[in-house]
């Protein structure tokens, strides 16, 4: 895999514009929900803010004492013991703000991951086809976590710097206006360094980021492709470009280090300026008794206080910008709608039906090409066992997926039981097809559950029953665990032809009016064929089935069969028939027969 592509990706549906009506639809609604929480969060907050402040205060009243000689040991232990108390209540109520609004914070992470989760779920094959799996994870991660950021830490720094802010300044200012004016002076620069130093680090950051997918993303695909590997001995070039990939990692680990290494001492070093102007000129002040050492030692502390909230500027006015840019690219993603829906009123379930599908005329062209995949297509599938088959490319798969519902078809030609399917219920026509696609997809998990995926709660005789008409049970009842036995991801402990059967055992087990097989029998010997035939034409009473095949035995044994040609019906007519009158049928069965 190309490194690059999994990111690139990202780009073509990047929408980095800031957006505040994401704020209000999205956020509004769980901010409200959340309101109590946060309002006990803030009030803590609060409190912790102002116990802070009162610790100065308590300093100079000492130390005032202690100067003015009018400390007794009671009265310190008394102000040491207000101060212990006063440290306790801020760890108290600290906890409960961190637990009250970055509890928050993950509630709101996680009804946004729910959305996009449930959101994707409703979205078409057109919509997964211009946005990459690569792309929509990292919606699901990093704009996920920037949000959260912003949401918890952000909304947290910004509140205490103001109200640390204002309450400092204010009490700075009651104790000397002059000395608060000198001290304020560095304070811009600080502003502007850690504003300046935390841009680059969220951008280092976004670095690291970005190497980690690609570090994880090519082990998982070297991993998934491990047979590959083996085959073409590529095993030590895999080993080099993983061990590239983890040098970048590190050294973009590196990069982020050297500015979380500055941010710190930079600060400080600013802080100490105004230190440094405070001691000179506020030294000055007590010598000539302005103002009196208690007083130089609280406004010393509220100088320290000062500091962070000093920093969170230039920290937070980022972290919202990162987040109102991620909530921007969230509410986008949200906003797609699939090309296919319901049309309003259309009634959640259909009237009981014998399923036959009409195609009249129908003409398809997928989304975003301009050459029709299908066209002209007449033609009627109803009980019984339609054949269809056609060269690669012919536009079989893509009629299926018609059926399926997976595209949108144009109005009246597409008919089910004499209804434009556009005047039914997509879930409803859906729930009439049990289907076996081309490529087979197994999940981690029993092979019984794998069966039994399309109708939960099945019994093990019924799964039984589904295997053996399947003609895939013997093969089940040789591995180690029979049922029980895992099936590894991808199905790699299974032969194709075992992955193709234990399909089609999912789908008789489901067991609906409609069974759609795309070229599910290929990778199956010619004897088990015969066996699995027996197993659907036992299972058909009555039922509606399209298997598309390029087997002969396979087409032979359908009632009607459909040749497609470059999206155009080429003939159609009994195995037989065809065989007689179609030339181009004819000469497609010689050809399978030479190969063979
Ligand atoms: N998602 C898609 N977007 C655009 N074009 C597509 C898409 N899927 C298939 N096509 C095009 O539609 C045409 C028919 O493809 P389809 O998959 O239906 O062929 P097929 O008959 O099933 O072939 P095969 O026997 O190889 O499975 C091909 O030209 C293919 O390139
Ligand atoms: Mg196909």
């Amino acid at each position: 895999m190309n490194p690059g592509s999994f990111l690139s990706g990202r780009a073509g549906t990047e929408r980095p514009a800031v957006d505040f009506s994401a704020v209000r639809t999205l956020l509004g609604p769980i901010f409200r929900h959340h309101r109590g929480r946060l309002l006990l969060g803030f009030v803590a907050l609060l409190v912790v803010d102002s116990l802070q402040l009162t610790i100065p205060q308590l300093l100079r009243h000492g130390i005032d004492s202690l100067t003015g000689a009018t400390a007794t040991p009671q009265s310190l232990l008394l102000l040491a013991g207000l101060v212990l108390l006063t440290a306790a209540c801020i760890g108290i109520f600290r906890f409960l703000w961190r637990t009250m609004i970055l509890g928050f914070s993950r509630h709101l992470e996680q009804h946004l991951r729910d959305r996009i989760f449930a959101h994707i779920m409703i979205m078409d094959r057109a919509f997964f086809s211009s946005w990459t799996t690569g792309n929509i994870m990292a919606h699901a991660s990093n704009d996920l976590t920037a949000v959260q950021m912003a949401c918890g830490m952000g909304m947290v720094a910004a509140l205490d710097a103001v109200v640390m802010t204002v309450a400092a300044i204010t009490l700075m200012l009651l104790i000397d206006v002059r000395l608060t004016l000198i001290a304020l002076l560095p304070m811009p620069l600080l502003i502007v360094c850690t504003r300046l130093l935390s841009r680059q680090l969220h951008q280092r950051f976004d670095q690291v980021q970005a190497q980690f997918s690609l570090l994880t993303e090519f082990a998982r695909t070297t991993l998934v492709s491990i047979e590959m590997v083996k085959a073409y001995t590529l095993e030590r070039m895999q080993e080099r470009r993983f061990d590239e990939l983890g040098s970048r990692y590190v050294r973009s680990n590196l990069r982020v280090a050297v500015i979380q290494g500055l941010l710190f001492p930079v600060a400080t070093l600013v802080g100490n300026i105004g230190m440094l102007l405070v001691l000179y000129f506020g030294g000055r002040l007590v010598v000539h008794g302005t103002i009196t050492l208690g007083g130089f030692v609280a406004f010393v502390s509220y100088l320290y206080l000062l500091v962070w909230p000093m920093m969170a500027v230039g920290w937070v006015t980022n972290l919202a910008q990162r987040g109102l840019t991620s909530l921007g690219r969230i509410h986008h993603l949200l906003r797609q709608q699939p090309l296919l829906g319901d049309q309003e009123g259309v009634p959640a379930t259909l009237p009981p039906c014998r399923p036959r599908f009409v195609f009249d005329h129908l003409r398809f062209t997928y989304p975003g090409t301009d050459r029709p995949a299908l066209q002209d297509i007449c033609l009627e599938i109803g009980p019984g066992i339609t054949g269809l088959t056609g060269p690669t490319g012919s536009g079989k798969s893509t009629l299926c997926r018609l059926l399926l519902r997976l595209y949108p078809v144009p109005d009246r030609t597409l008919f089910l039981d004499g209804h434009d399917v556009n005047t039914l219920s997509i879930a409803a026509v859906r729930g009439l097809i049990a289907y076996v696609g081309q490529e087979v997809v197994l999940f981690s998990d029993t092979v019984a559950n794998n069966i039994a995926f399309g109708r939960s709660g099945a019994g093990q005789e019924e799964i039984e029953a589904a295997a053996k008409a399947a003609a895939v049970h013997e093969d089940i009842m040789g591995f180690s665990d029979g049922y029980q036995t895992m099936v590894g991801e991808r199905g790699v402990r299974l032969s194709g032809g075992q992955q193709q059967r234990i399909a089609l055992a999912r789908a008789l087990l489901a067991d609906r009016p409609v069974l759609l097989i795309d070229d599910g029998l290929s990778a199956i010997d010619v004897d088990t064929e015969q066996r699995v035939l027996a197993g659907i034409r036992a299972h058909l009473q009555g039922r509606t089935v399209l298997i598309v095949s390029h087997r002969i035995n396979v087409l032979a044994t359908a009632d009607r069969i459909v040749v497609l040609e470059e999206g155009r019906i080429r003939a159609r007519g009994s195995h037989r028939q065809l065989l007689a009158e179609s030339g181009f049928y004819r000469a497609m069965m010689d050809r399978q027969r030479f190969d063979a």
